[in-house]
C-alpha cells in the first residue's frame, strides 16, 4: 500500500482528497483563448507542486513541443471502403502522414515532431521492443515537453502500464489509438466515415502540450477521456468507449479547449521529490536478455494444473494467476503452484472478475496477493520486479503491493 503521511505530506490540498482518491481540479476556459489552444488548463487548478505548476506556466508561456511515436494499430488502419469499420489492414499509414493530416489546425497547439517506431498490430510486440519504446520515450523527452505514443487497442493498456513503470521522466505520456480504421483504399485514401482516429490523435496532443498530467505517470486517452495506465482496461472489442477504468473511473476530460481533471493517480504527490516519483525500474540498465518470462493462468471449473507445470519446466519465473472470484485457483492449480513454487517461481494471485482486490498471498510460499491489478497488468509489474530482484521474493512482494497502488493511505 502507499503510504503517505498526512503531516509530511507535500501536498497540502490533496488531504482532503485521502479517503476517496478523488484530488483535484476542475480547469477554467478562458474567453480570450482561440479555439484549438491548449490555454485552458487554469493554474489554479488545485495540484499544490512547484515542479507541476511551473510546467503548466511554461505550457502558457510558450507554443509547447511534442512528439508522437507511431507504433501502428487500428489508428494506422487502411480500409476496403469508406463503410467499412471492420475489413481493414492494421498499421499501414506512416505516424507523420496522420500527423500531416491535423494540419493546420494542430500548429496553433504545439510543434509536433514524429517518430515511426514500429507499424504494425500491438499484440505483435515484444517485452524486448516494449524496453525499446521506453527508451525512444525518454530519448523524446530530453526535447520535447511530452510525448504521444499511437498504438493498437489491443494491448494498449500494456504499453500504457509498461511505459508507467518504467519512464523516467515526470513530463507527460499519453498513449492514443483509434477503434475505426484512418483512411479507406490506399494510405492516401480519403478518410473513413466516423473514423475516431484524427479526432484521438489530436486530442492526445491537446492533452501532452497541457502539461495537465505532469507527473501522472502514464495515461491513455481515447474519445476525449483519459484514465490512469495501471487501472484502465478494453471492456468491448468493437465499442468506441472500449476503455474503462471499472473501480476509480477517469481522470479526467477533454471539452474542446478545456482539459477537466477529476482525480489523479497517487504518484502525482511525489511530484515534488522526484527520486520518489520514479519507480525502481530503469531498464536502461537491463540487458533484453535479462527480462524474465513471466505467464497469465486462467482458473475455470476444474481447471488443470498442467499449464502451470509446463510452463515451469520451460523456465518461466513468474506465473500470474487469475483466479475466480477473490483469486482462487482449482486443487489441480493449487498443487502444481505448490510444486513450481518449491522450484522458485514466483506467483502472483489475481482476479479474473476484472475488477476488486485479491488480499493476502502466503508467508511461506512465493505467492503475492495482487490486489486490484489485472492479469495482464500483474504480468508486467512481476516482469519488472523479477527483472531487477531476481530471487528476492521480499523485495518483489513489496513492490507488487506497493508501486502504483492508486490507494491514498494515512499512517496518522
Ligand atoms: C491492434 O491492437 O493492433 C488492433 C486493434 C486496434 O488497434 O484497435
Amino acid at each position: 500500500m502507499k503510504k503517505i503521511s498526512i503531516s509530511a505530506l507535500l501536498l497540502p490540498a490533496l488531504s482532503a482528497a485521502l479517503t476517496a482518491a478523488v484530488v483535484i481540479t476542475v480547469t477554467a476556459s478562458d474567453p480570450e483563448t482561440p479555439e484549438n489552444t491548449v490555454s485552458g488548463v487554469d493554474l489554479d487548478n488545485g495540484v499544490e507542486s512547484v515542479a507541476y505548476r511551473q510546467a503548466v506556466a511554461a505550457a502558457k508561456a510558450r507554443k509547447p513541443k511534442v512528439t508522437v511515436i507511431g507504433t501502428g494499430g487500428t489508428i494506422a488502419g487502411v480500409a476496403t471502403s469508406r463503410s467499412s469499420f471492420t475489413d481493414y489492414r492494421a498499421g499501414q499509414i506512416p505516424i507523420a502522414d496522420m500527423v500531416g493530416q491535423l494540419q493546420p489546425e494542430l500548429g496553433n497547439v504545439a510543434d509536433v515532431t514524429t517518430v515511426q517506431f514500429g507499424n504494425k498490430g500491438s499484440g505483435g510486440y515484444t517485452i524486448a521492443e516494449f524496453q525499446a519504446l521506453t527508451l525512444a520515450v525518454q530519448k523524446a523527452l530530453k526535447d520535447s515537453d511530452g510525448v504521444v505514443v499511437t498504438s493498437g487497442t489491443d494491448t494498449m493498456e500494456e504499453f500504457a502500464y509498461w511505459l508507467d513503470l518504467t519512464v523516467r521522466d515526470q513530463k507527460p505520456v499519453v498513449m492514443t489509438g483509434a477503434m475505426r480504421p484512418w483512411a479507406a483504399g490506399t494510405v492516401n485514401g480519403p478518410q473513413v466515415i466516423g473514423a475516431d482516429g484524427p479526432a484521438n490523435l489530436y486530442n492526445a496532443i491537446v492533452l501532452a502540450a497541457s502539461q495537465a498530467t505532469y507527473c501522472y505517470g502514464t495515461v491513455l486517452m481515447l474519445g476525449d477521456e483519459f484514465h490512469a495506465a495501471r487501472d484502465v482496461t478494453k471492456t468491448s472489442a468493437y465499442r468506441m468507449d472500449t476503455f474503462q477504468t471499472r473501480e476509480f473511473g477517469v481522470l479526467g476530460w477533454i471539452d474542446g479547449p478545456n482539459i477537466k481533471v477529476g482525480r489523479a493517480p497517487s504518484r502525482v504527490a511525489d511530484c515534488d521529490l522526484k527520486q520518489r516519483w520514479l519507480t525502481p525500474f530503469n531498464v536502461a540498465k537491463v540487458a533484453p536478455e535479462a527480462l524474465p518470462r513471466v505467464e497469465v493462468v486462467t482458473s475455470y471449473q476444474q481447471a488443470g494444473g498442467e499449464a502451470i507445470t509446463a510452463f515451469a519446466d520451460a523456465g518461466v519465473k513468474g506465473i500470474v494467476t487469475a483466479g475466480t472470484g477473490a483469486g482462487g485457483v482449482s486443487a489441480a492449480q493449487t498443487a502444481a503452484r505448490t510444486a513450481a513454487a518449491a522450484k522458485g517461481v514466483v506467483f502472483v494471485s489475481t482476479t479474473r472478475t476484472g475488477s476488486g482486490s485479491v488480499y493476502g498471498g502466503s508467508t511461506t510460499q512465493p505467492i503475492v496477493a495482487g490486489d486490484d491489478l489485472l492479469p495482464q497488468k500483474a504480468r508486467l509489474l512481476l516482469l519488472l520486479s523479477l527483472a531487477f530482484a531476481p530471487g528476492d521474493v521480499e523485495k518483489v512482494r513489496q513492490w507488487v503491493t506497493t508501486l502504483g497502488n492508486p490507494e491514498w493511505h494515512t499512517v496518522d
